[in-house]
């Protein structure tokens, strides 16, 4: 297994590129099953999620071909093709690895009447249940079976009627699974409290853009208006404001310079508050955003919540953050039950850092000391490369498949703007 190596101490200047989003991308892609055109997507990361799901696609009879990418893009572009779905199985082979495969079961509902998935079970960071897609979808028709470790779903007549919803709390995937049903039902579909995500937004532009009748898009209440068919298009992936986040961290931490290109400040306002809070000096430019520091960060006051809350996905980078620096920075955690696995890890580098249940308590410390550490989760991955890039000493990261599921060449962009640190193949 791969892990990579830092020596920290550098600080970072100059600009970083940022790929297409993981989580967008991951809702576009099924997006593919509900028409028999081709959709293409343009600005994809290259990610072993992404691949997987490529993979997922295929065996539903759905092809996927690389194309290159355009010189405006980072990503590449794929076009996938469901002429003819040659099943509607997603395998518990395949969702034990990649839990967003979760995702193929509006479409499948919506295209073929019919979708049988495995359970994704849990994950590091908590047990992540499906009630709510499965919920959301009854209300739309659906009928569904859970029988030996799979969701059986059906639509009676072969097609979902509409219906109206509300969800008791936000949930991005089952909003995603539920938009993706609702748009080939025979009738209207009312999403209420549905996650508004910027994710989200990207979903329903591309839905649009195949022919589906959305309102709302960005609010909480999504009205759907069920069609006949959907058509191909072309489609470009958003930037992935939570890598835009994460590097923002480390170039707080190692008191850099960075432009993040291609991320967009409208899409990542409650972080761009929290680098601000930590005194940080956070610009929007032509390109991008220009995040730069000088000294400590500040203490930071953070509670994680749906967008445009502060993101979940953020807490472990920002936490990273603040462990070098001044005062005491309080986090709480109220999405996951089991988000601070990257804490014990930090620990070994020297954070002083303490977790009652849903809080954190992050005293900052005058120094890191590198470790060899271990990746947990995609995102505490993360924070333990942010806090090596500042660590004094050599940081071994084990595990790095974590990392490759979200971070697209990840070293090649650090090296880029001057951190030390490299991938070592460790057999
Ligand atoms: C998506 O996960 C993201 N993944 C996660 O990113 C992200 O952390 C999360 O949204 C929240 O923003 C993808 O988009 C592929 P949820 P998802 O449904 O859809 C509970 C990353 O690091 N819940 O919004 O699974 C759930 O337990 C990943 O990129 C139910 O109770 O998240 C959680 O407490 C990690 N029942 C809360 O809702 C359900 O049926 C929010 O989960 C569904 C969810």
């Amino acid at each position: 297994m791969d892990q990579i190596v830092i020596r920290g101490g550098q600080r970072l200047k100059g600009r970083i590129p940022i790929s297409g989003a993981k989580n967008a991308a991951l809702t576009l892609l099924p997006c593919a099953l509900l028409t028999d055109e081709p959709l293409t997507l343009r600005n994809l990361p290259r990610l072993a999620d992404v691949d997987g799901f490529g993979h997922l696609l295929n065996q539903l009879g759905c092809s996927t071909t690389i194309e290159g990418s355009r010189p405006e893009d980072f990503g590449r572009v794929m076009t996938a093709r469901a002429t003819t779905l040659t099943s509607t199985v997603a395998p518990y082979d395949i969702v034990r690895k990649m839990r967003a495969s979760i995702l193929v079961l509006g479409p499948l509902l919506a295209r073929a009447g019919e979708a049988t998935v495995s359970l994704p079970g849990g994950c590091a960071i908590g047990n992540r249940p499906i009630d709510l897609h499965l919920k959301a979808l009854e209300a739309l028709g659906a009928e569904i079976e859970l029988a030996s470790g799979y969701v059986k779903a059906s639509a009676p007549g072969g097609r979902l009627t509409g219906g109206k919803f509300t969800f008791p709390v936000v949930s991005v995937g089952a909003t995603e699974n539920a938009v993706m049903a609702a748009v080939l039902a025979k009738g209207t579909c009312v999403l209420e409290n549905a996650a508004r995500e910027p994710e989200i937004v990207d979903l329903c532009n591309c839905l649009a853009a195949m022919g589906a009748e959305i309102d709302g898009i960005g609010t909480e209440t999504l009205t759907i208006e069920g069609v006949d068919r959907l058509h191909g298009a072309t489609y470009r992936v958003m930037a992935d404001r939570i890598e835009a986040g994460s590097y923002a961290c480390a170039a707080v931490i190692t008191e850099g310079d960075v432009e993040l290109v291609g991320a967009k400040a409208d899409e990542m306002e409650a972080t761009l508050a929290a680098l601000r809070e930590a005194g940080a000096t956070v610009e929007e430019t032509k390109a991008g955003i220009r995040v730069a520091m000088s000294g400590r960060a500040q203490p930071v006051t953070l509670s994680t919540a749906p967008y445009p809350g502060f993101a979940t996905d953020m807490q472990a980078q920002f936490m990273a953050m603040a462990t070098l620096g001044t005062g005491a920075s309080l986090f709480t955690e109220t999405i996951f039950e089991n988000r601070y696995m990257h804490v014990p890890e930090l620990a070994r580098m020297g954070c002083d850092i303490q977790v009652k249940g849903r809080t954190a308590i992050v005293r900052g410390v005058d120094r890191l000391v590198g470790a060899p550490v271990m990746a947990t989760d995609l995102r505490a991955s993360m924070s333990l490369i942010i806090a090596g890039l500042a660590a004094e000493g050599e940081t071994q990261v084990n595990r790095v498949y974590h990392l490759d599921r979200g971070y697209e060449r990840l070293e090649e962009k650090l090296q880029a703007v001057g951190a030390d640190i490299e991938r070592v193949s460790a057999g």
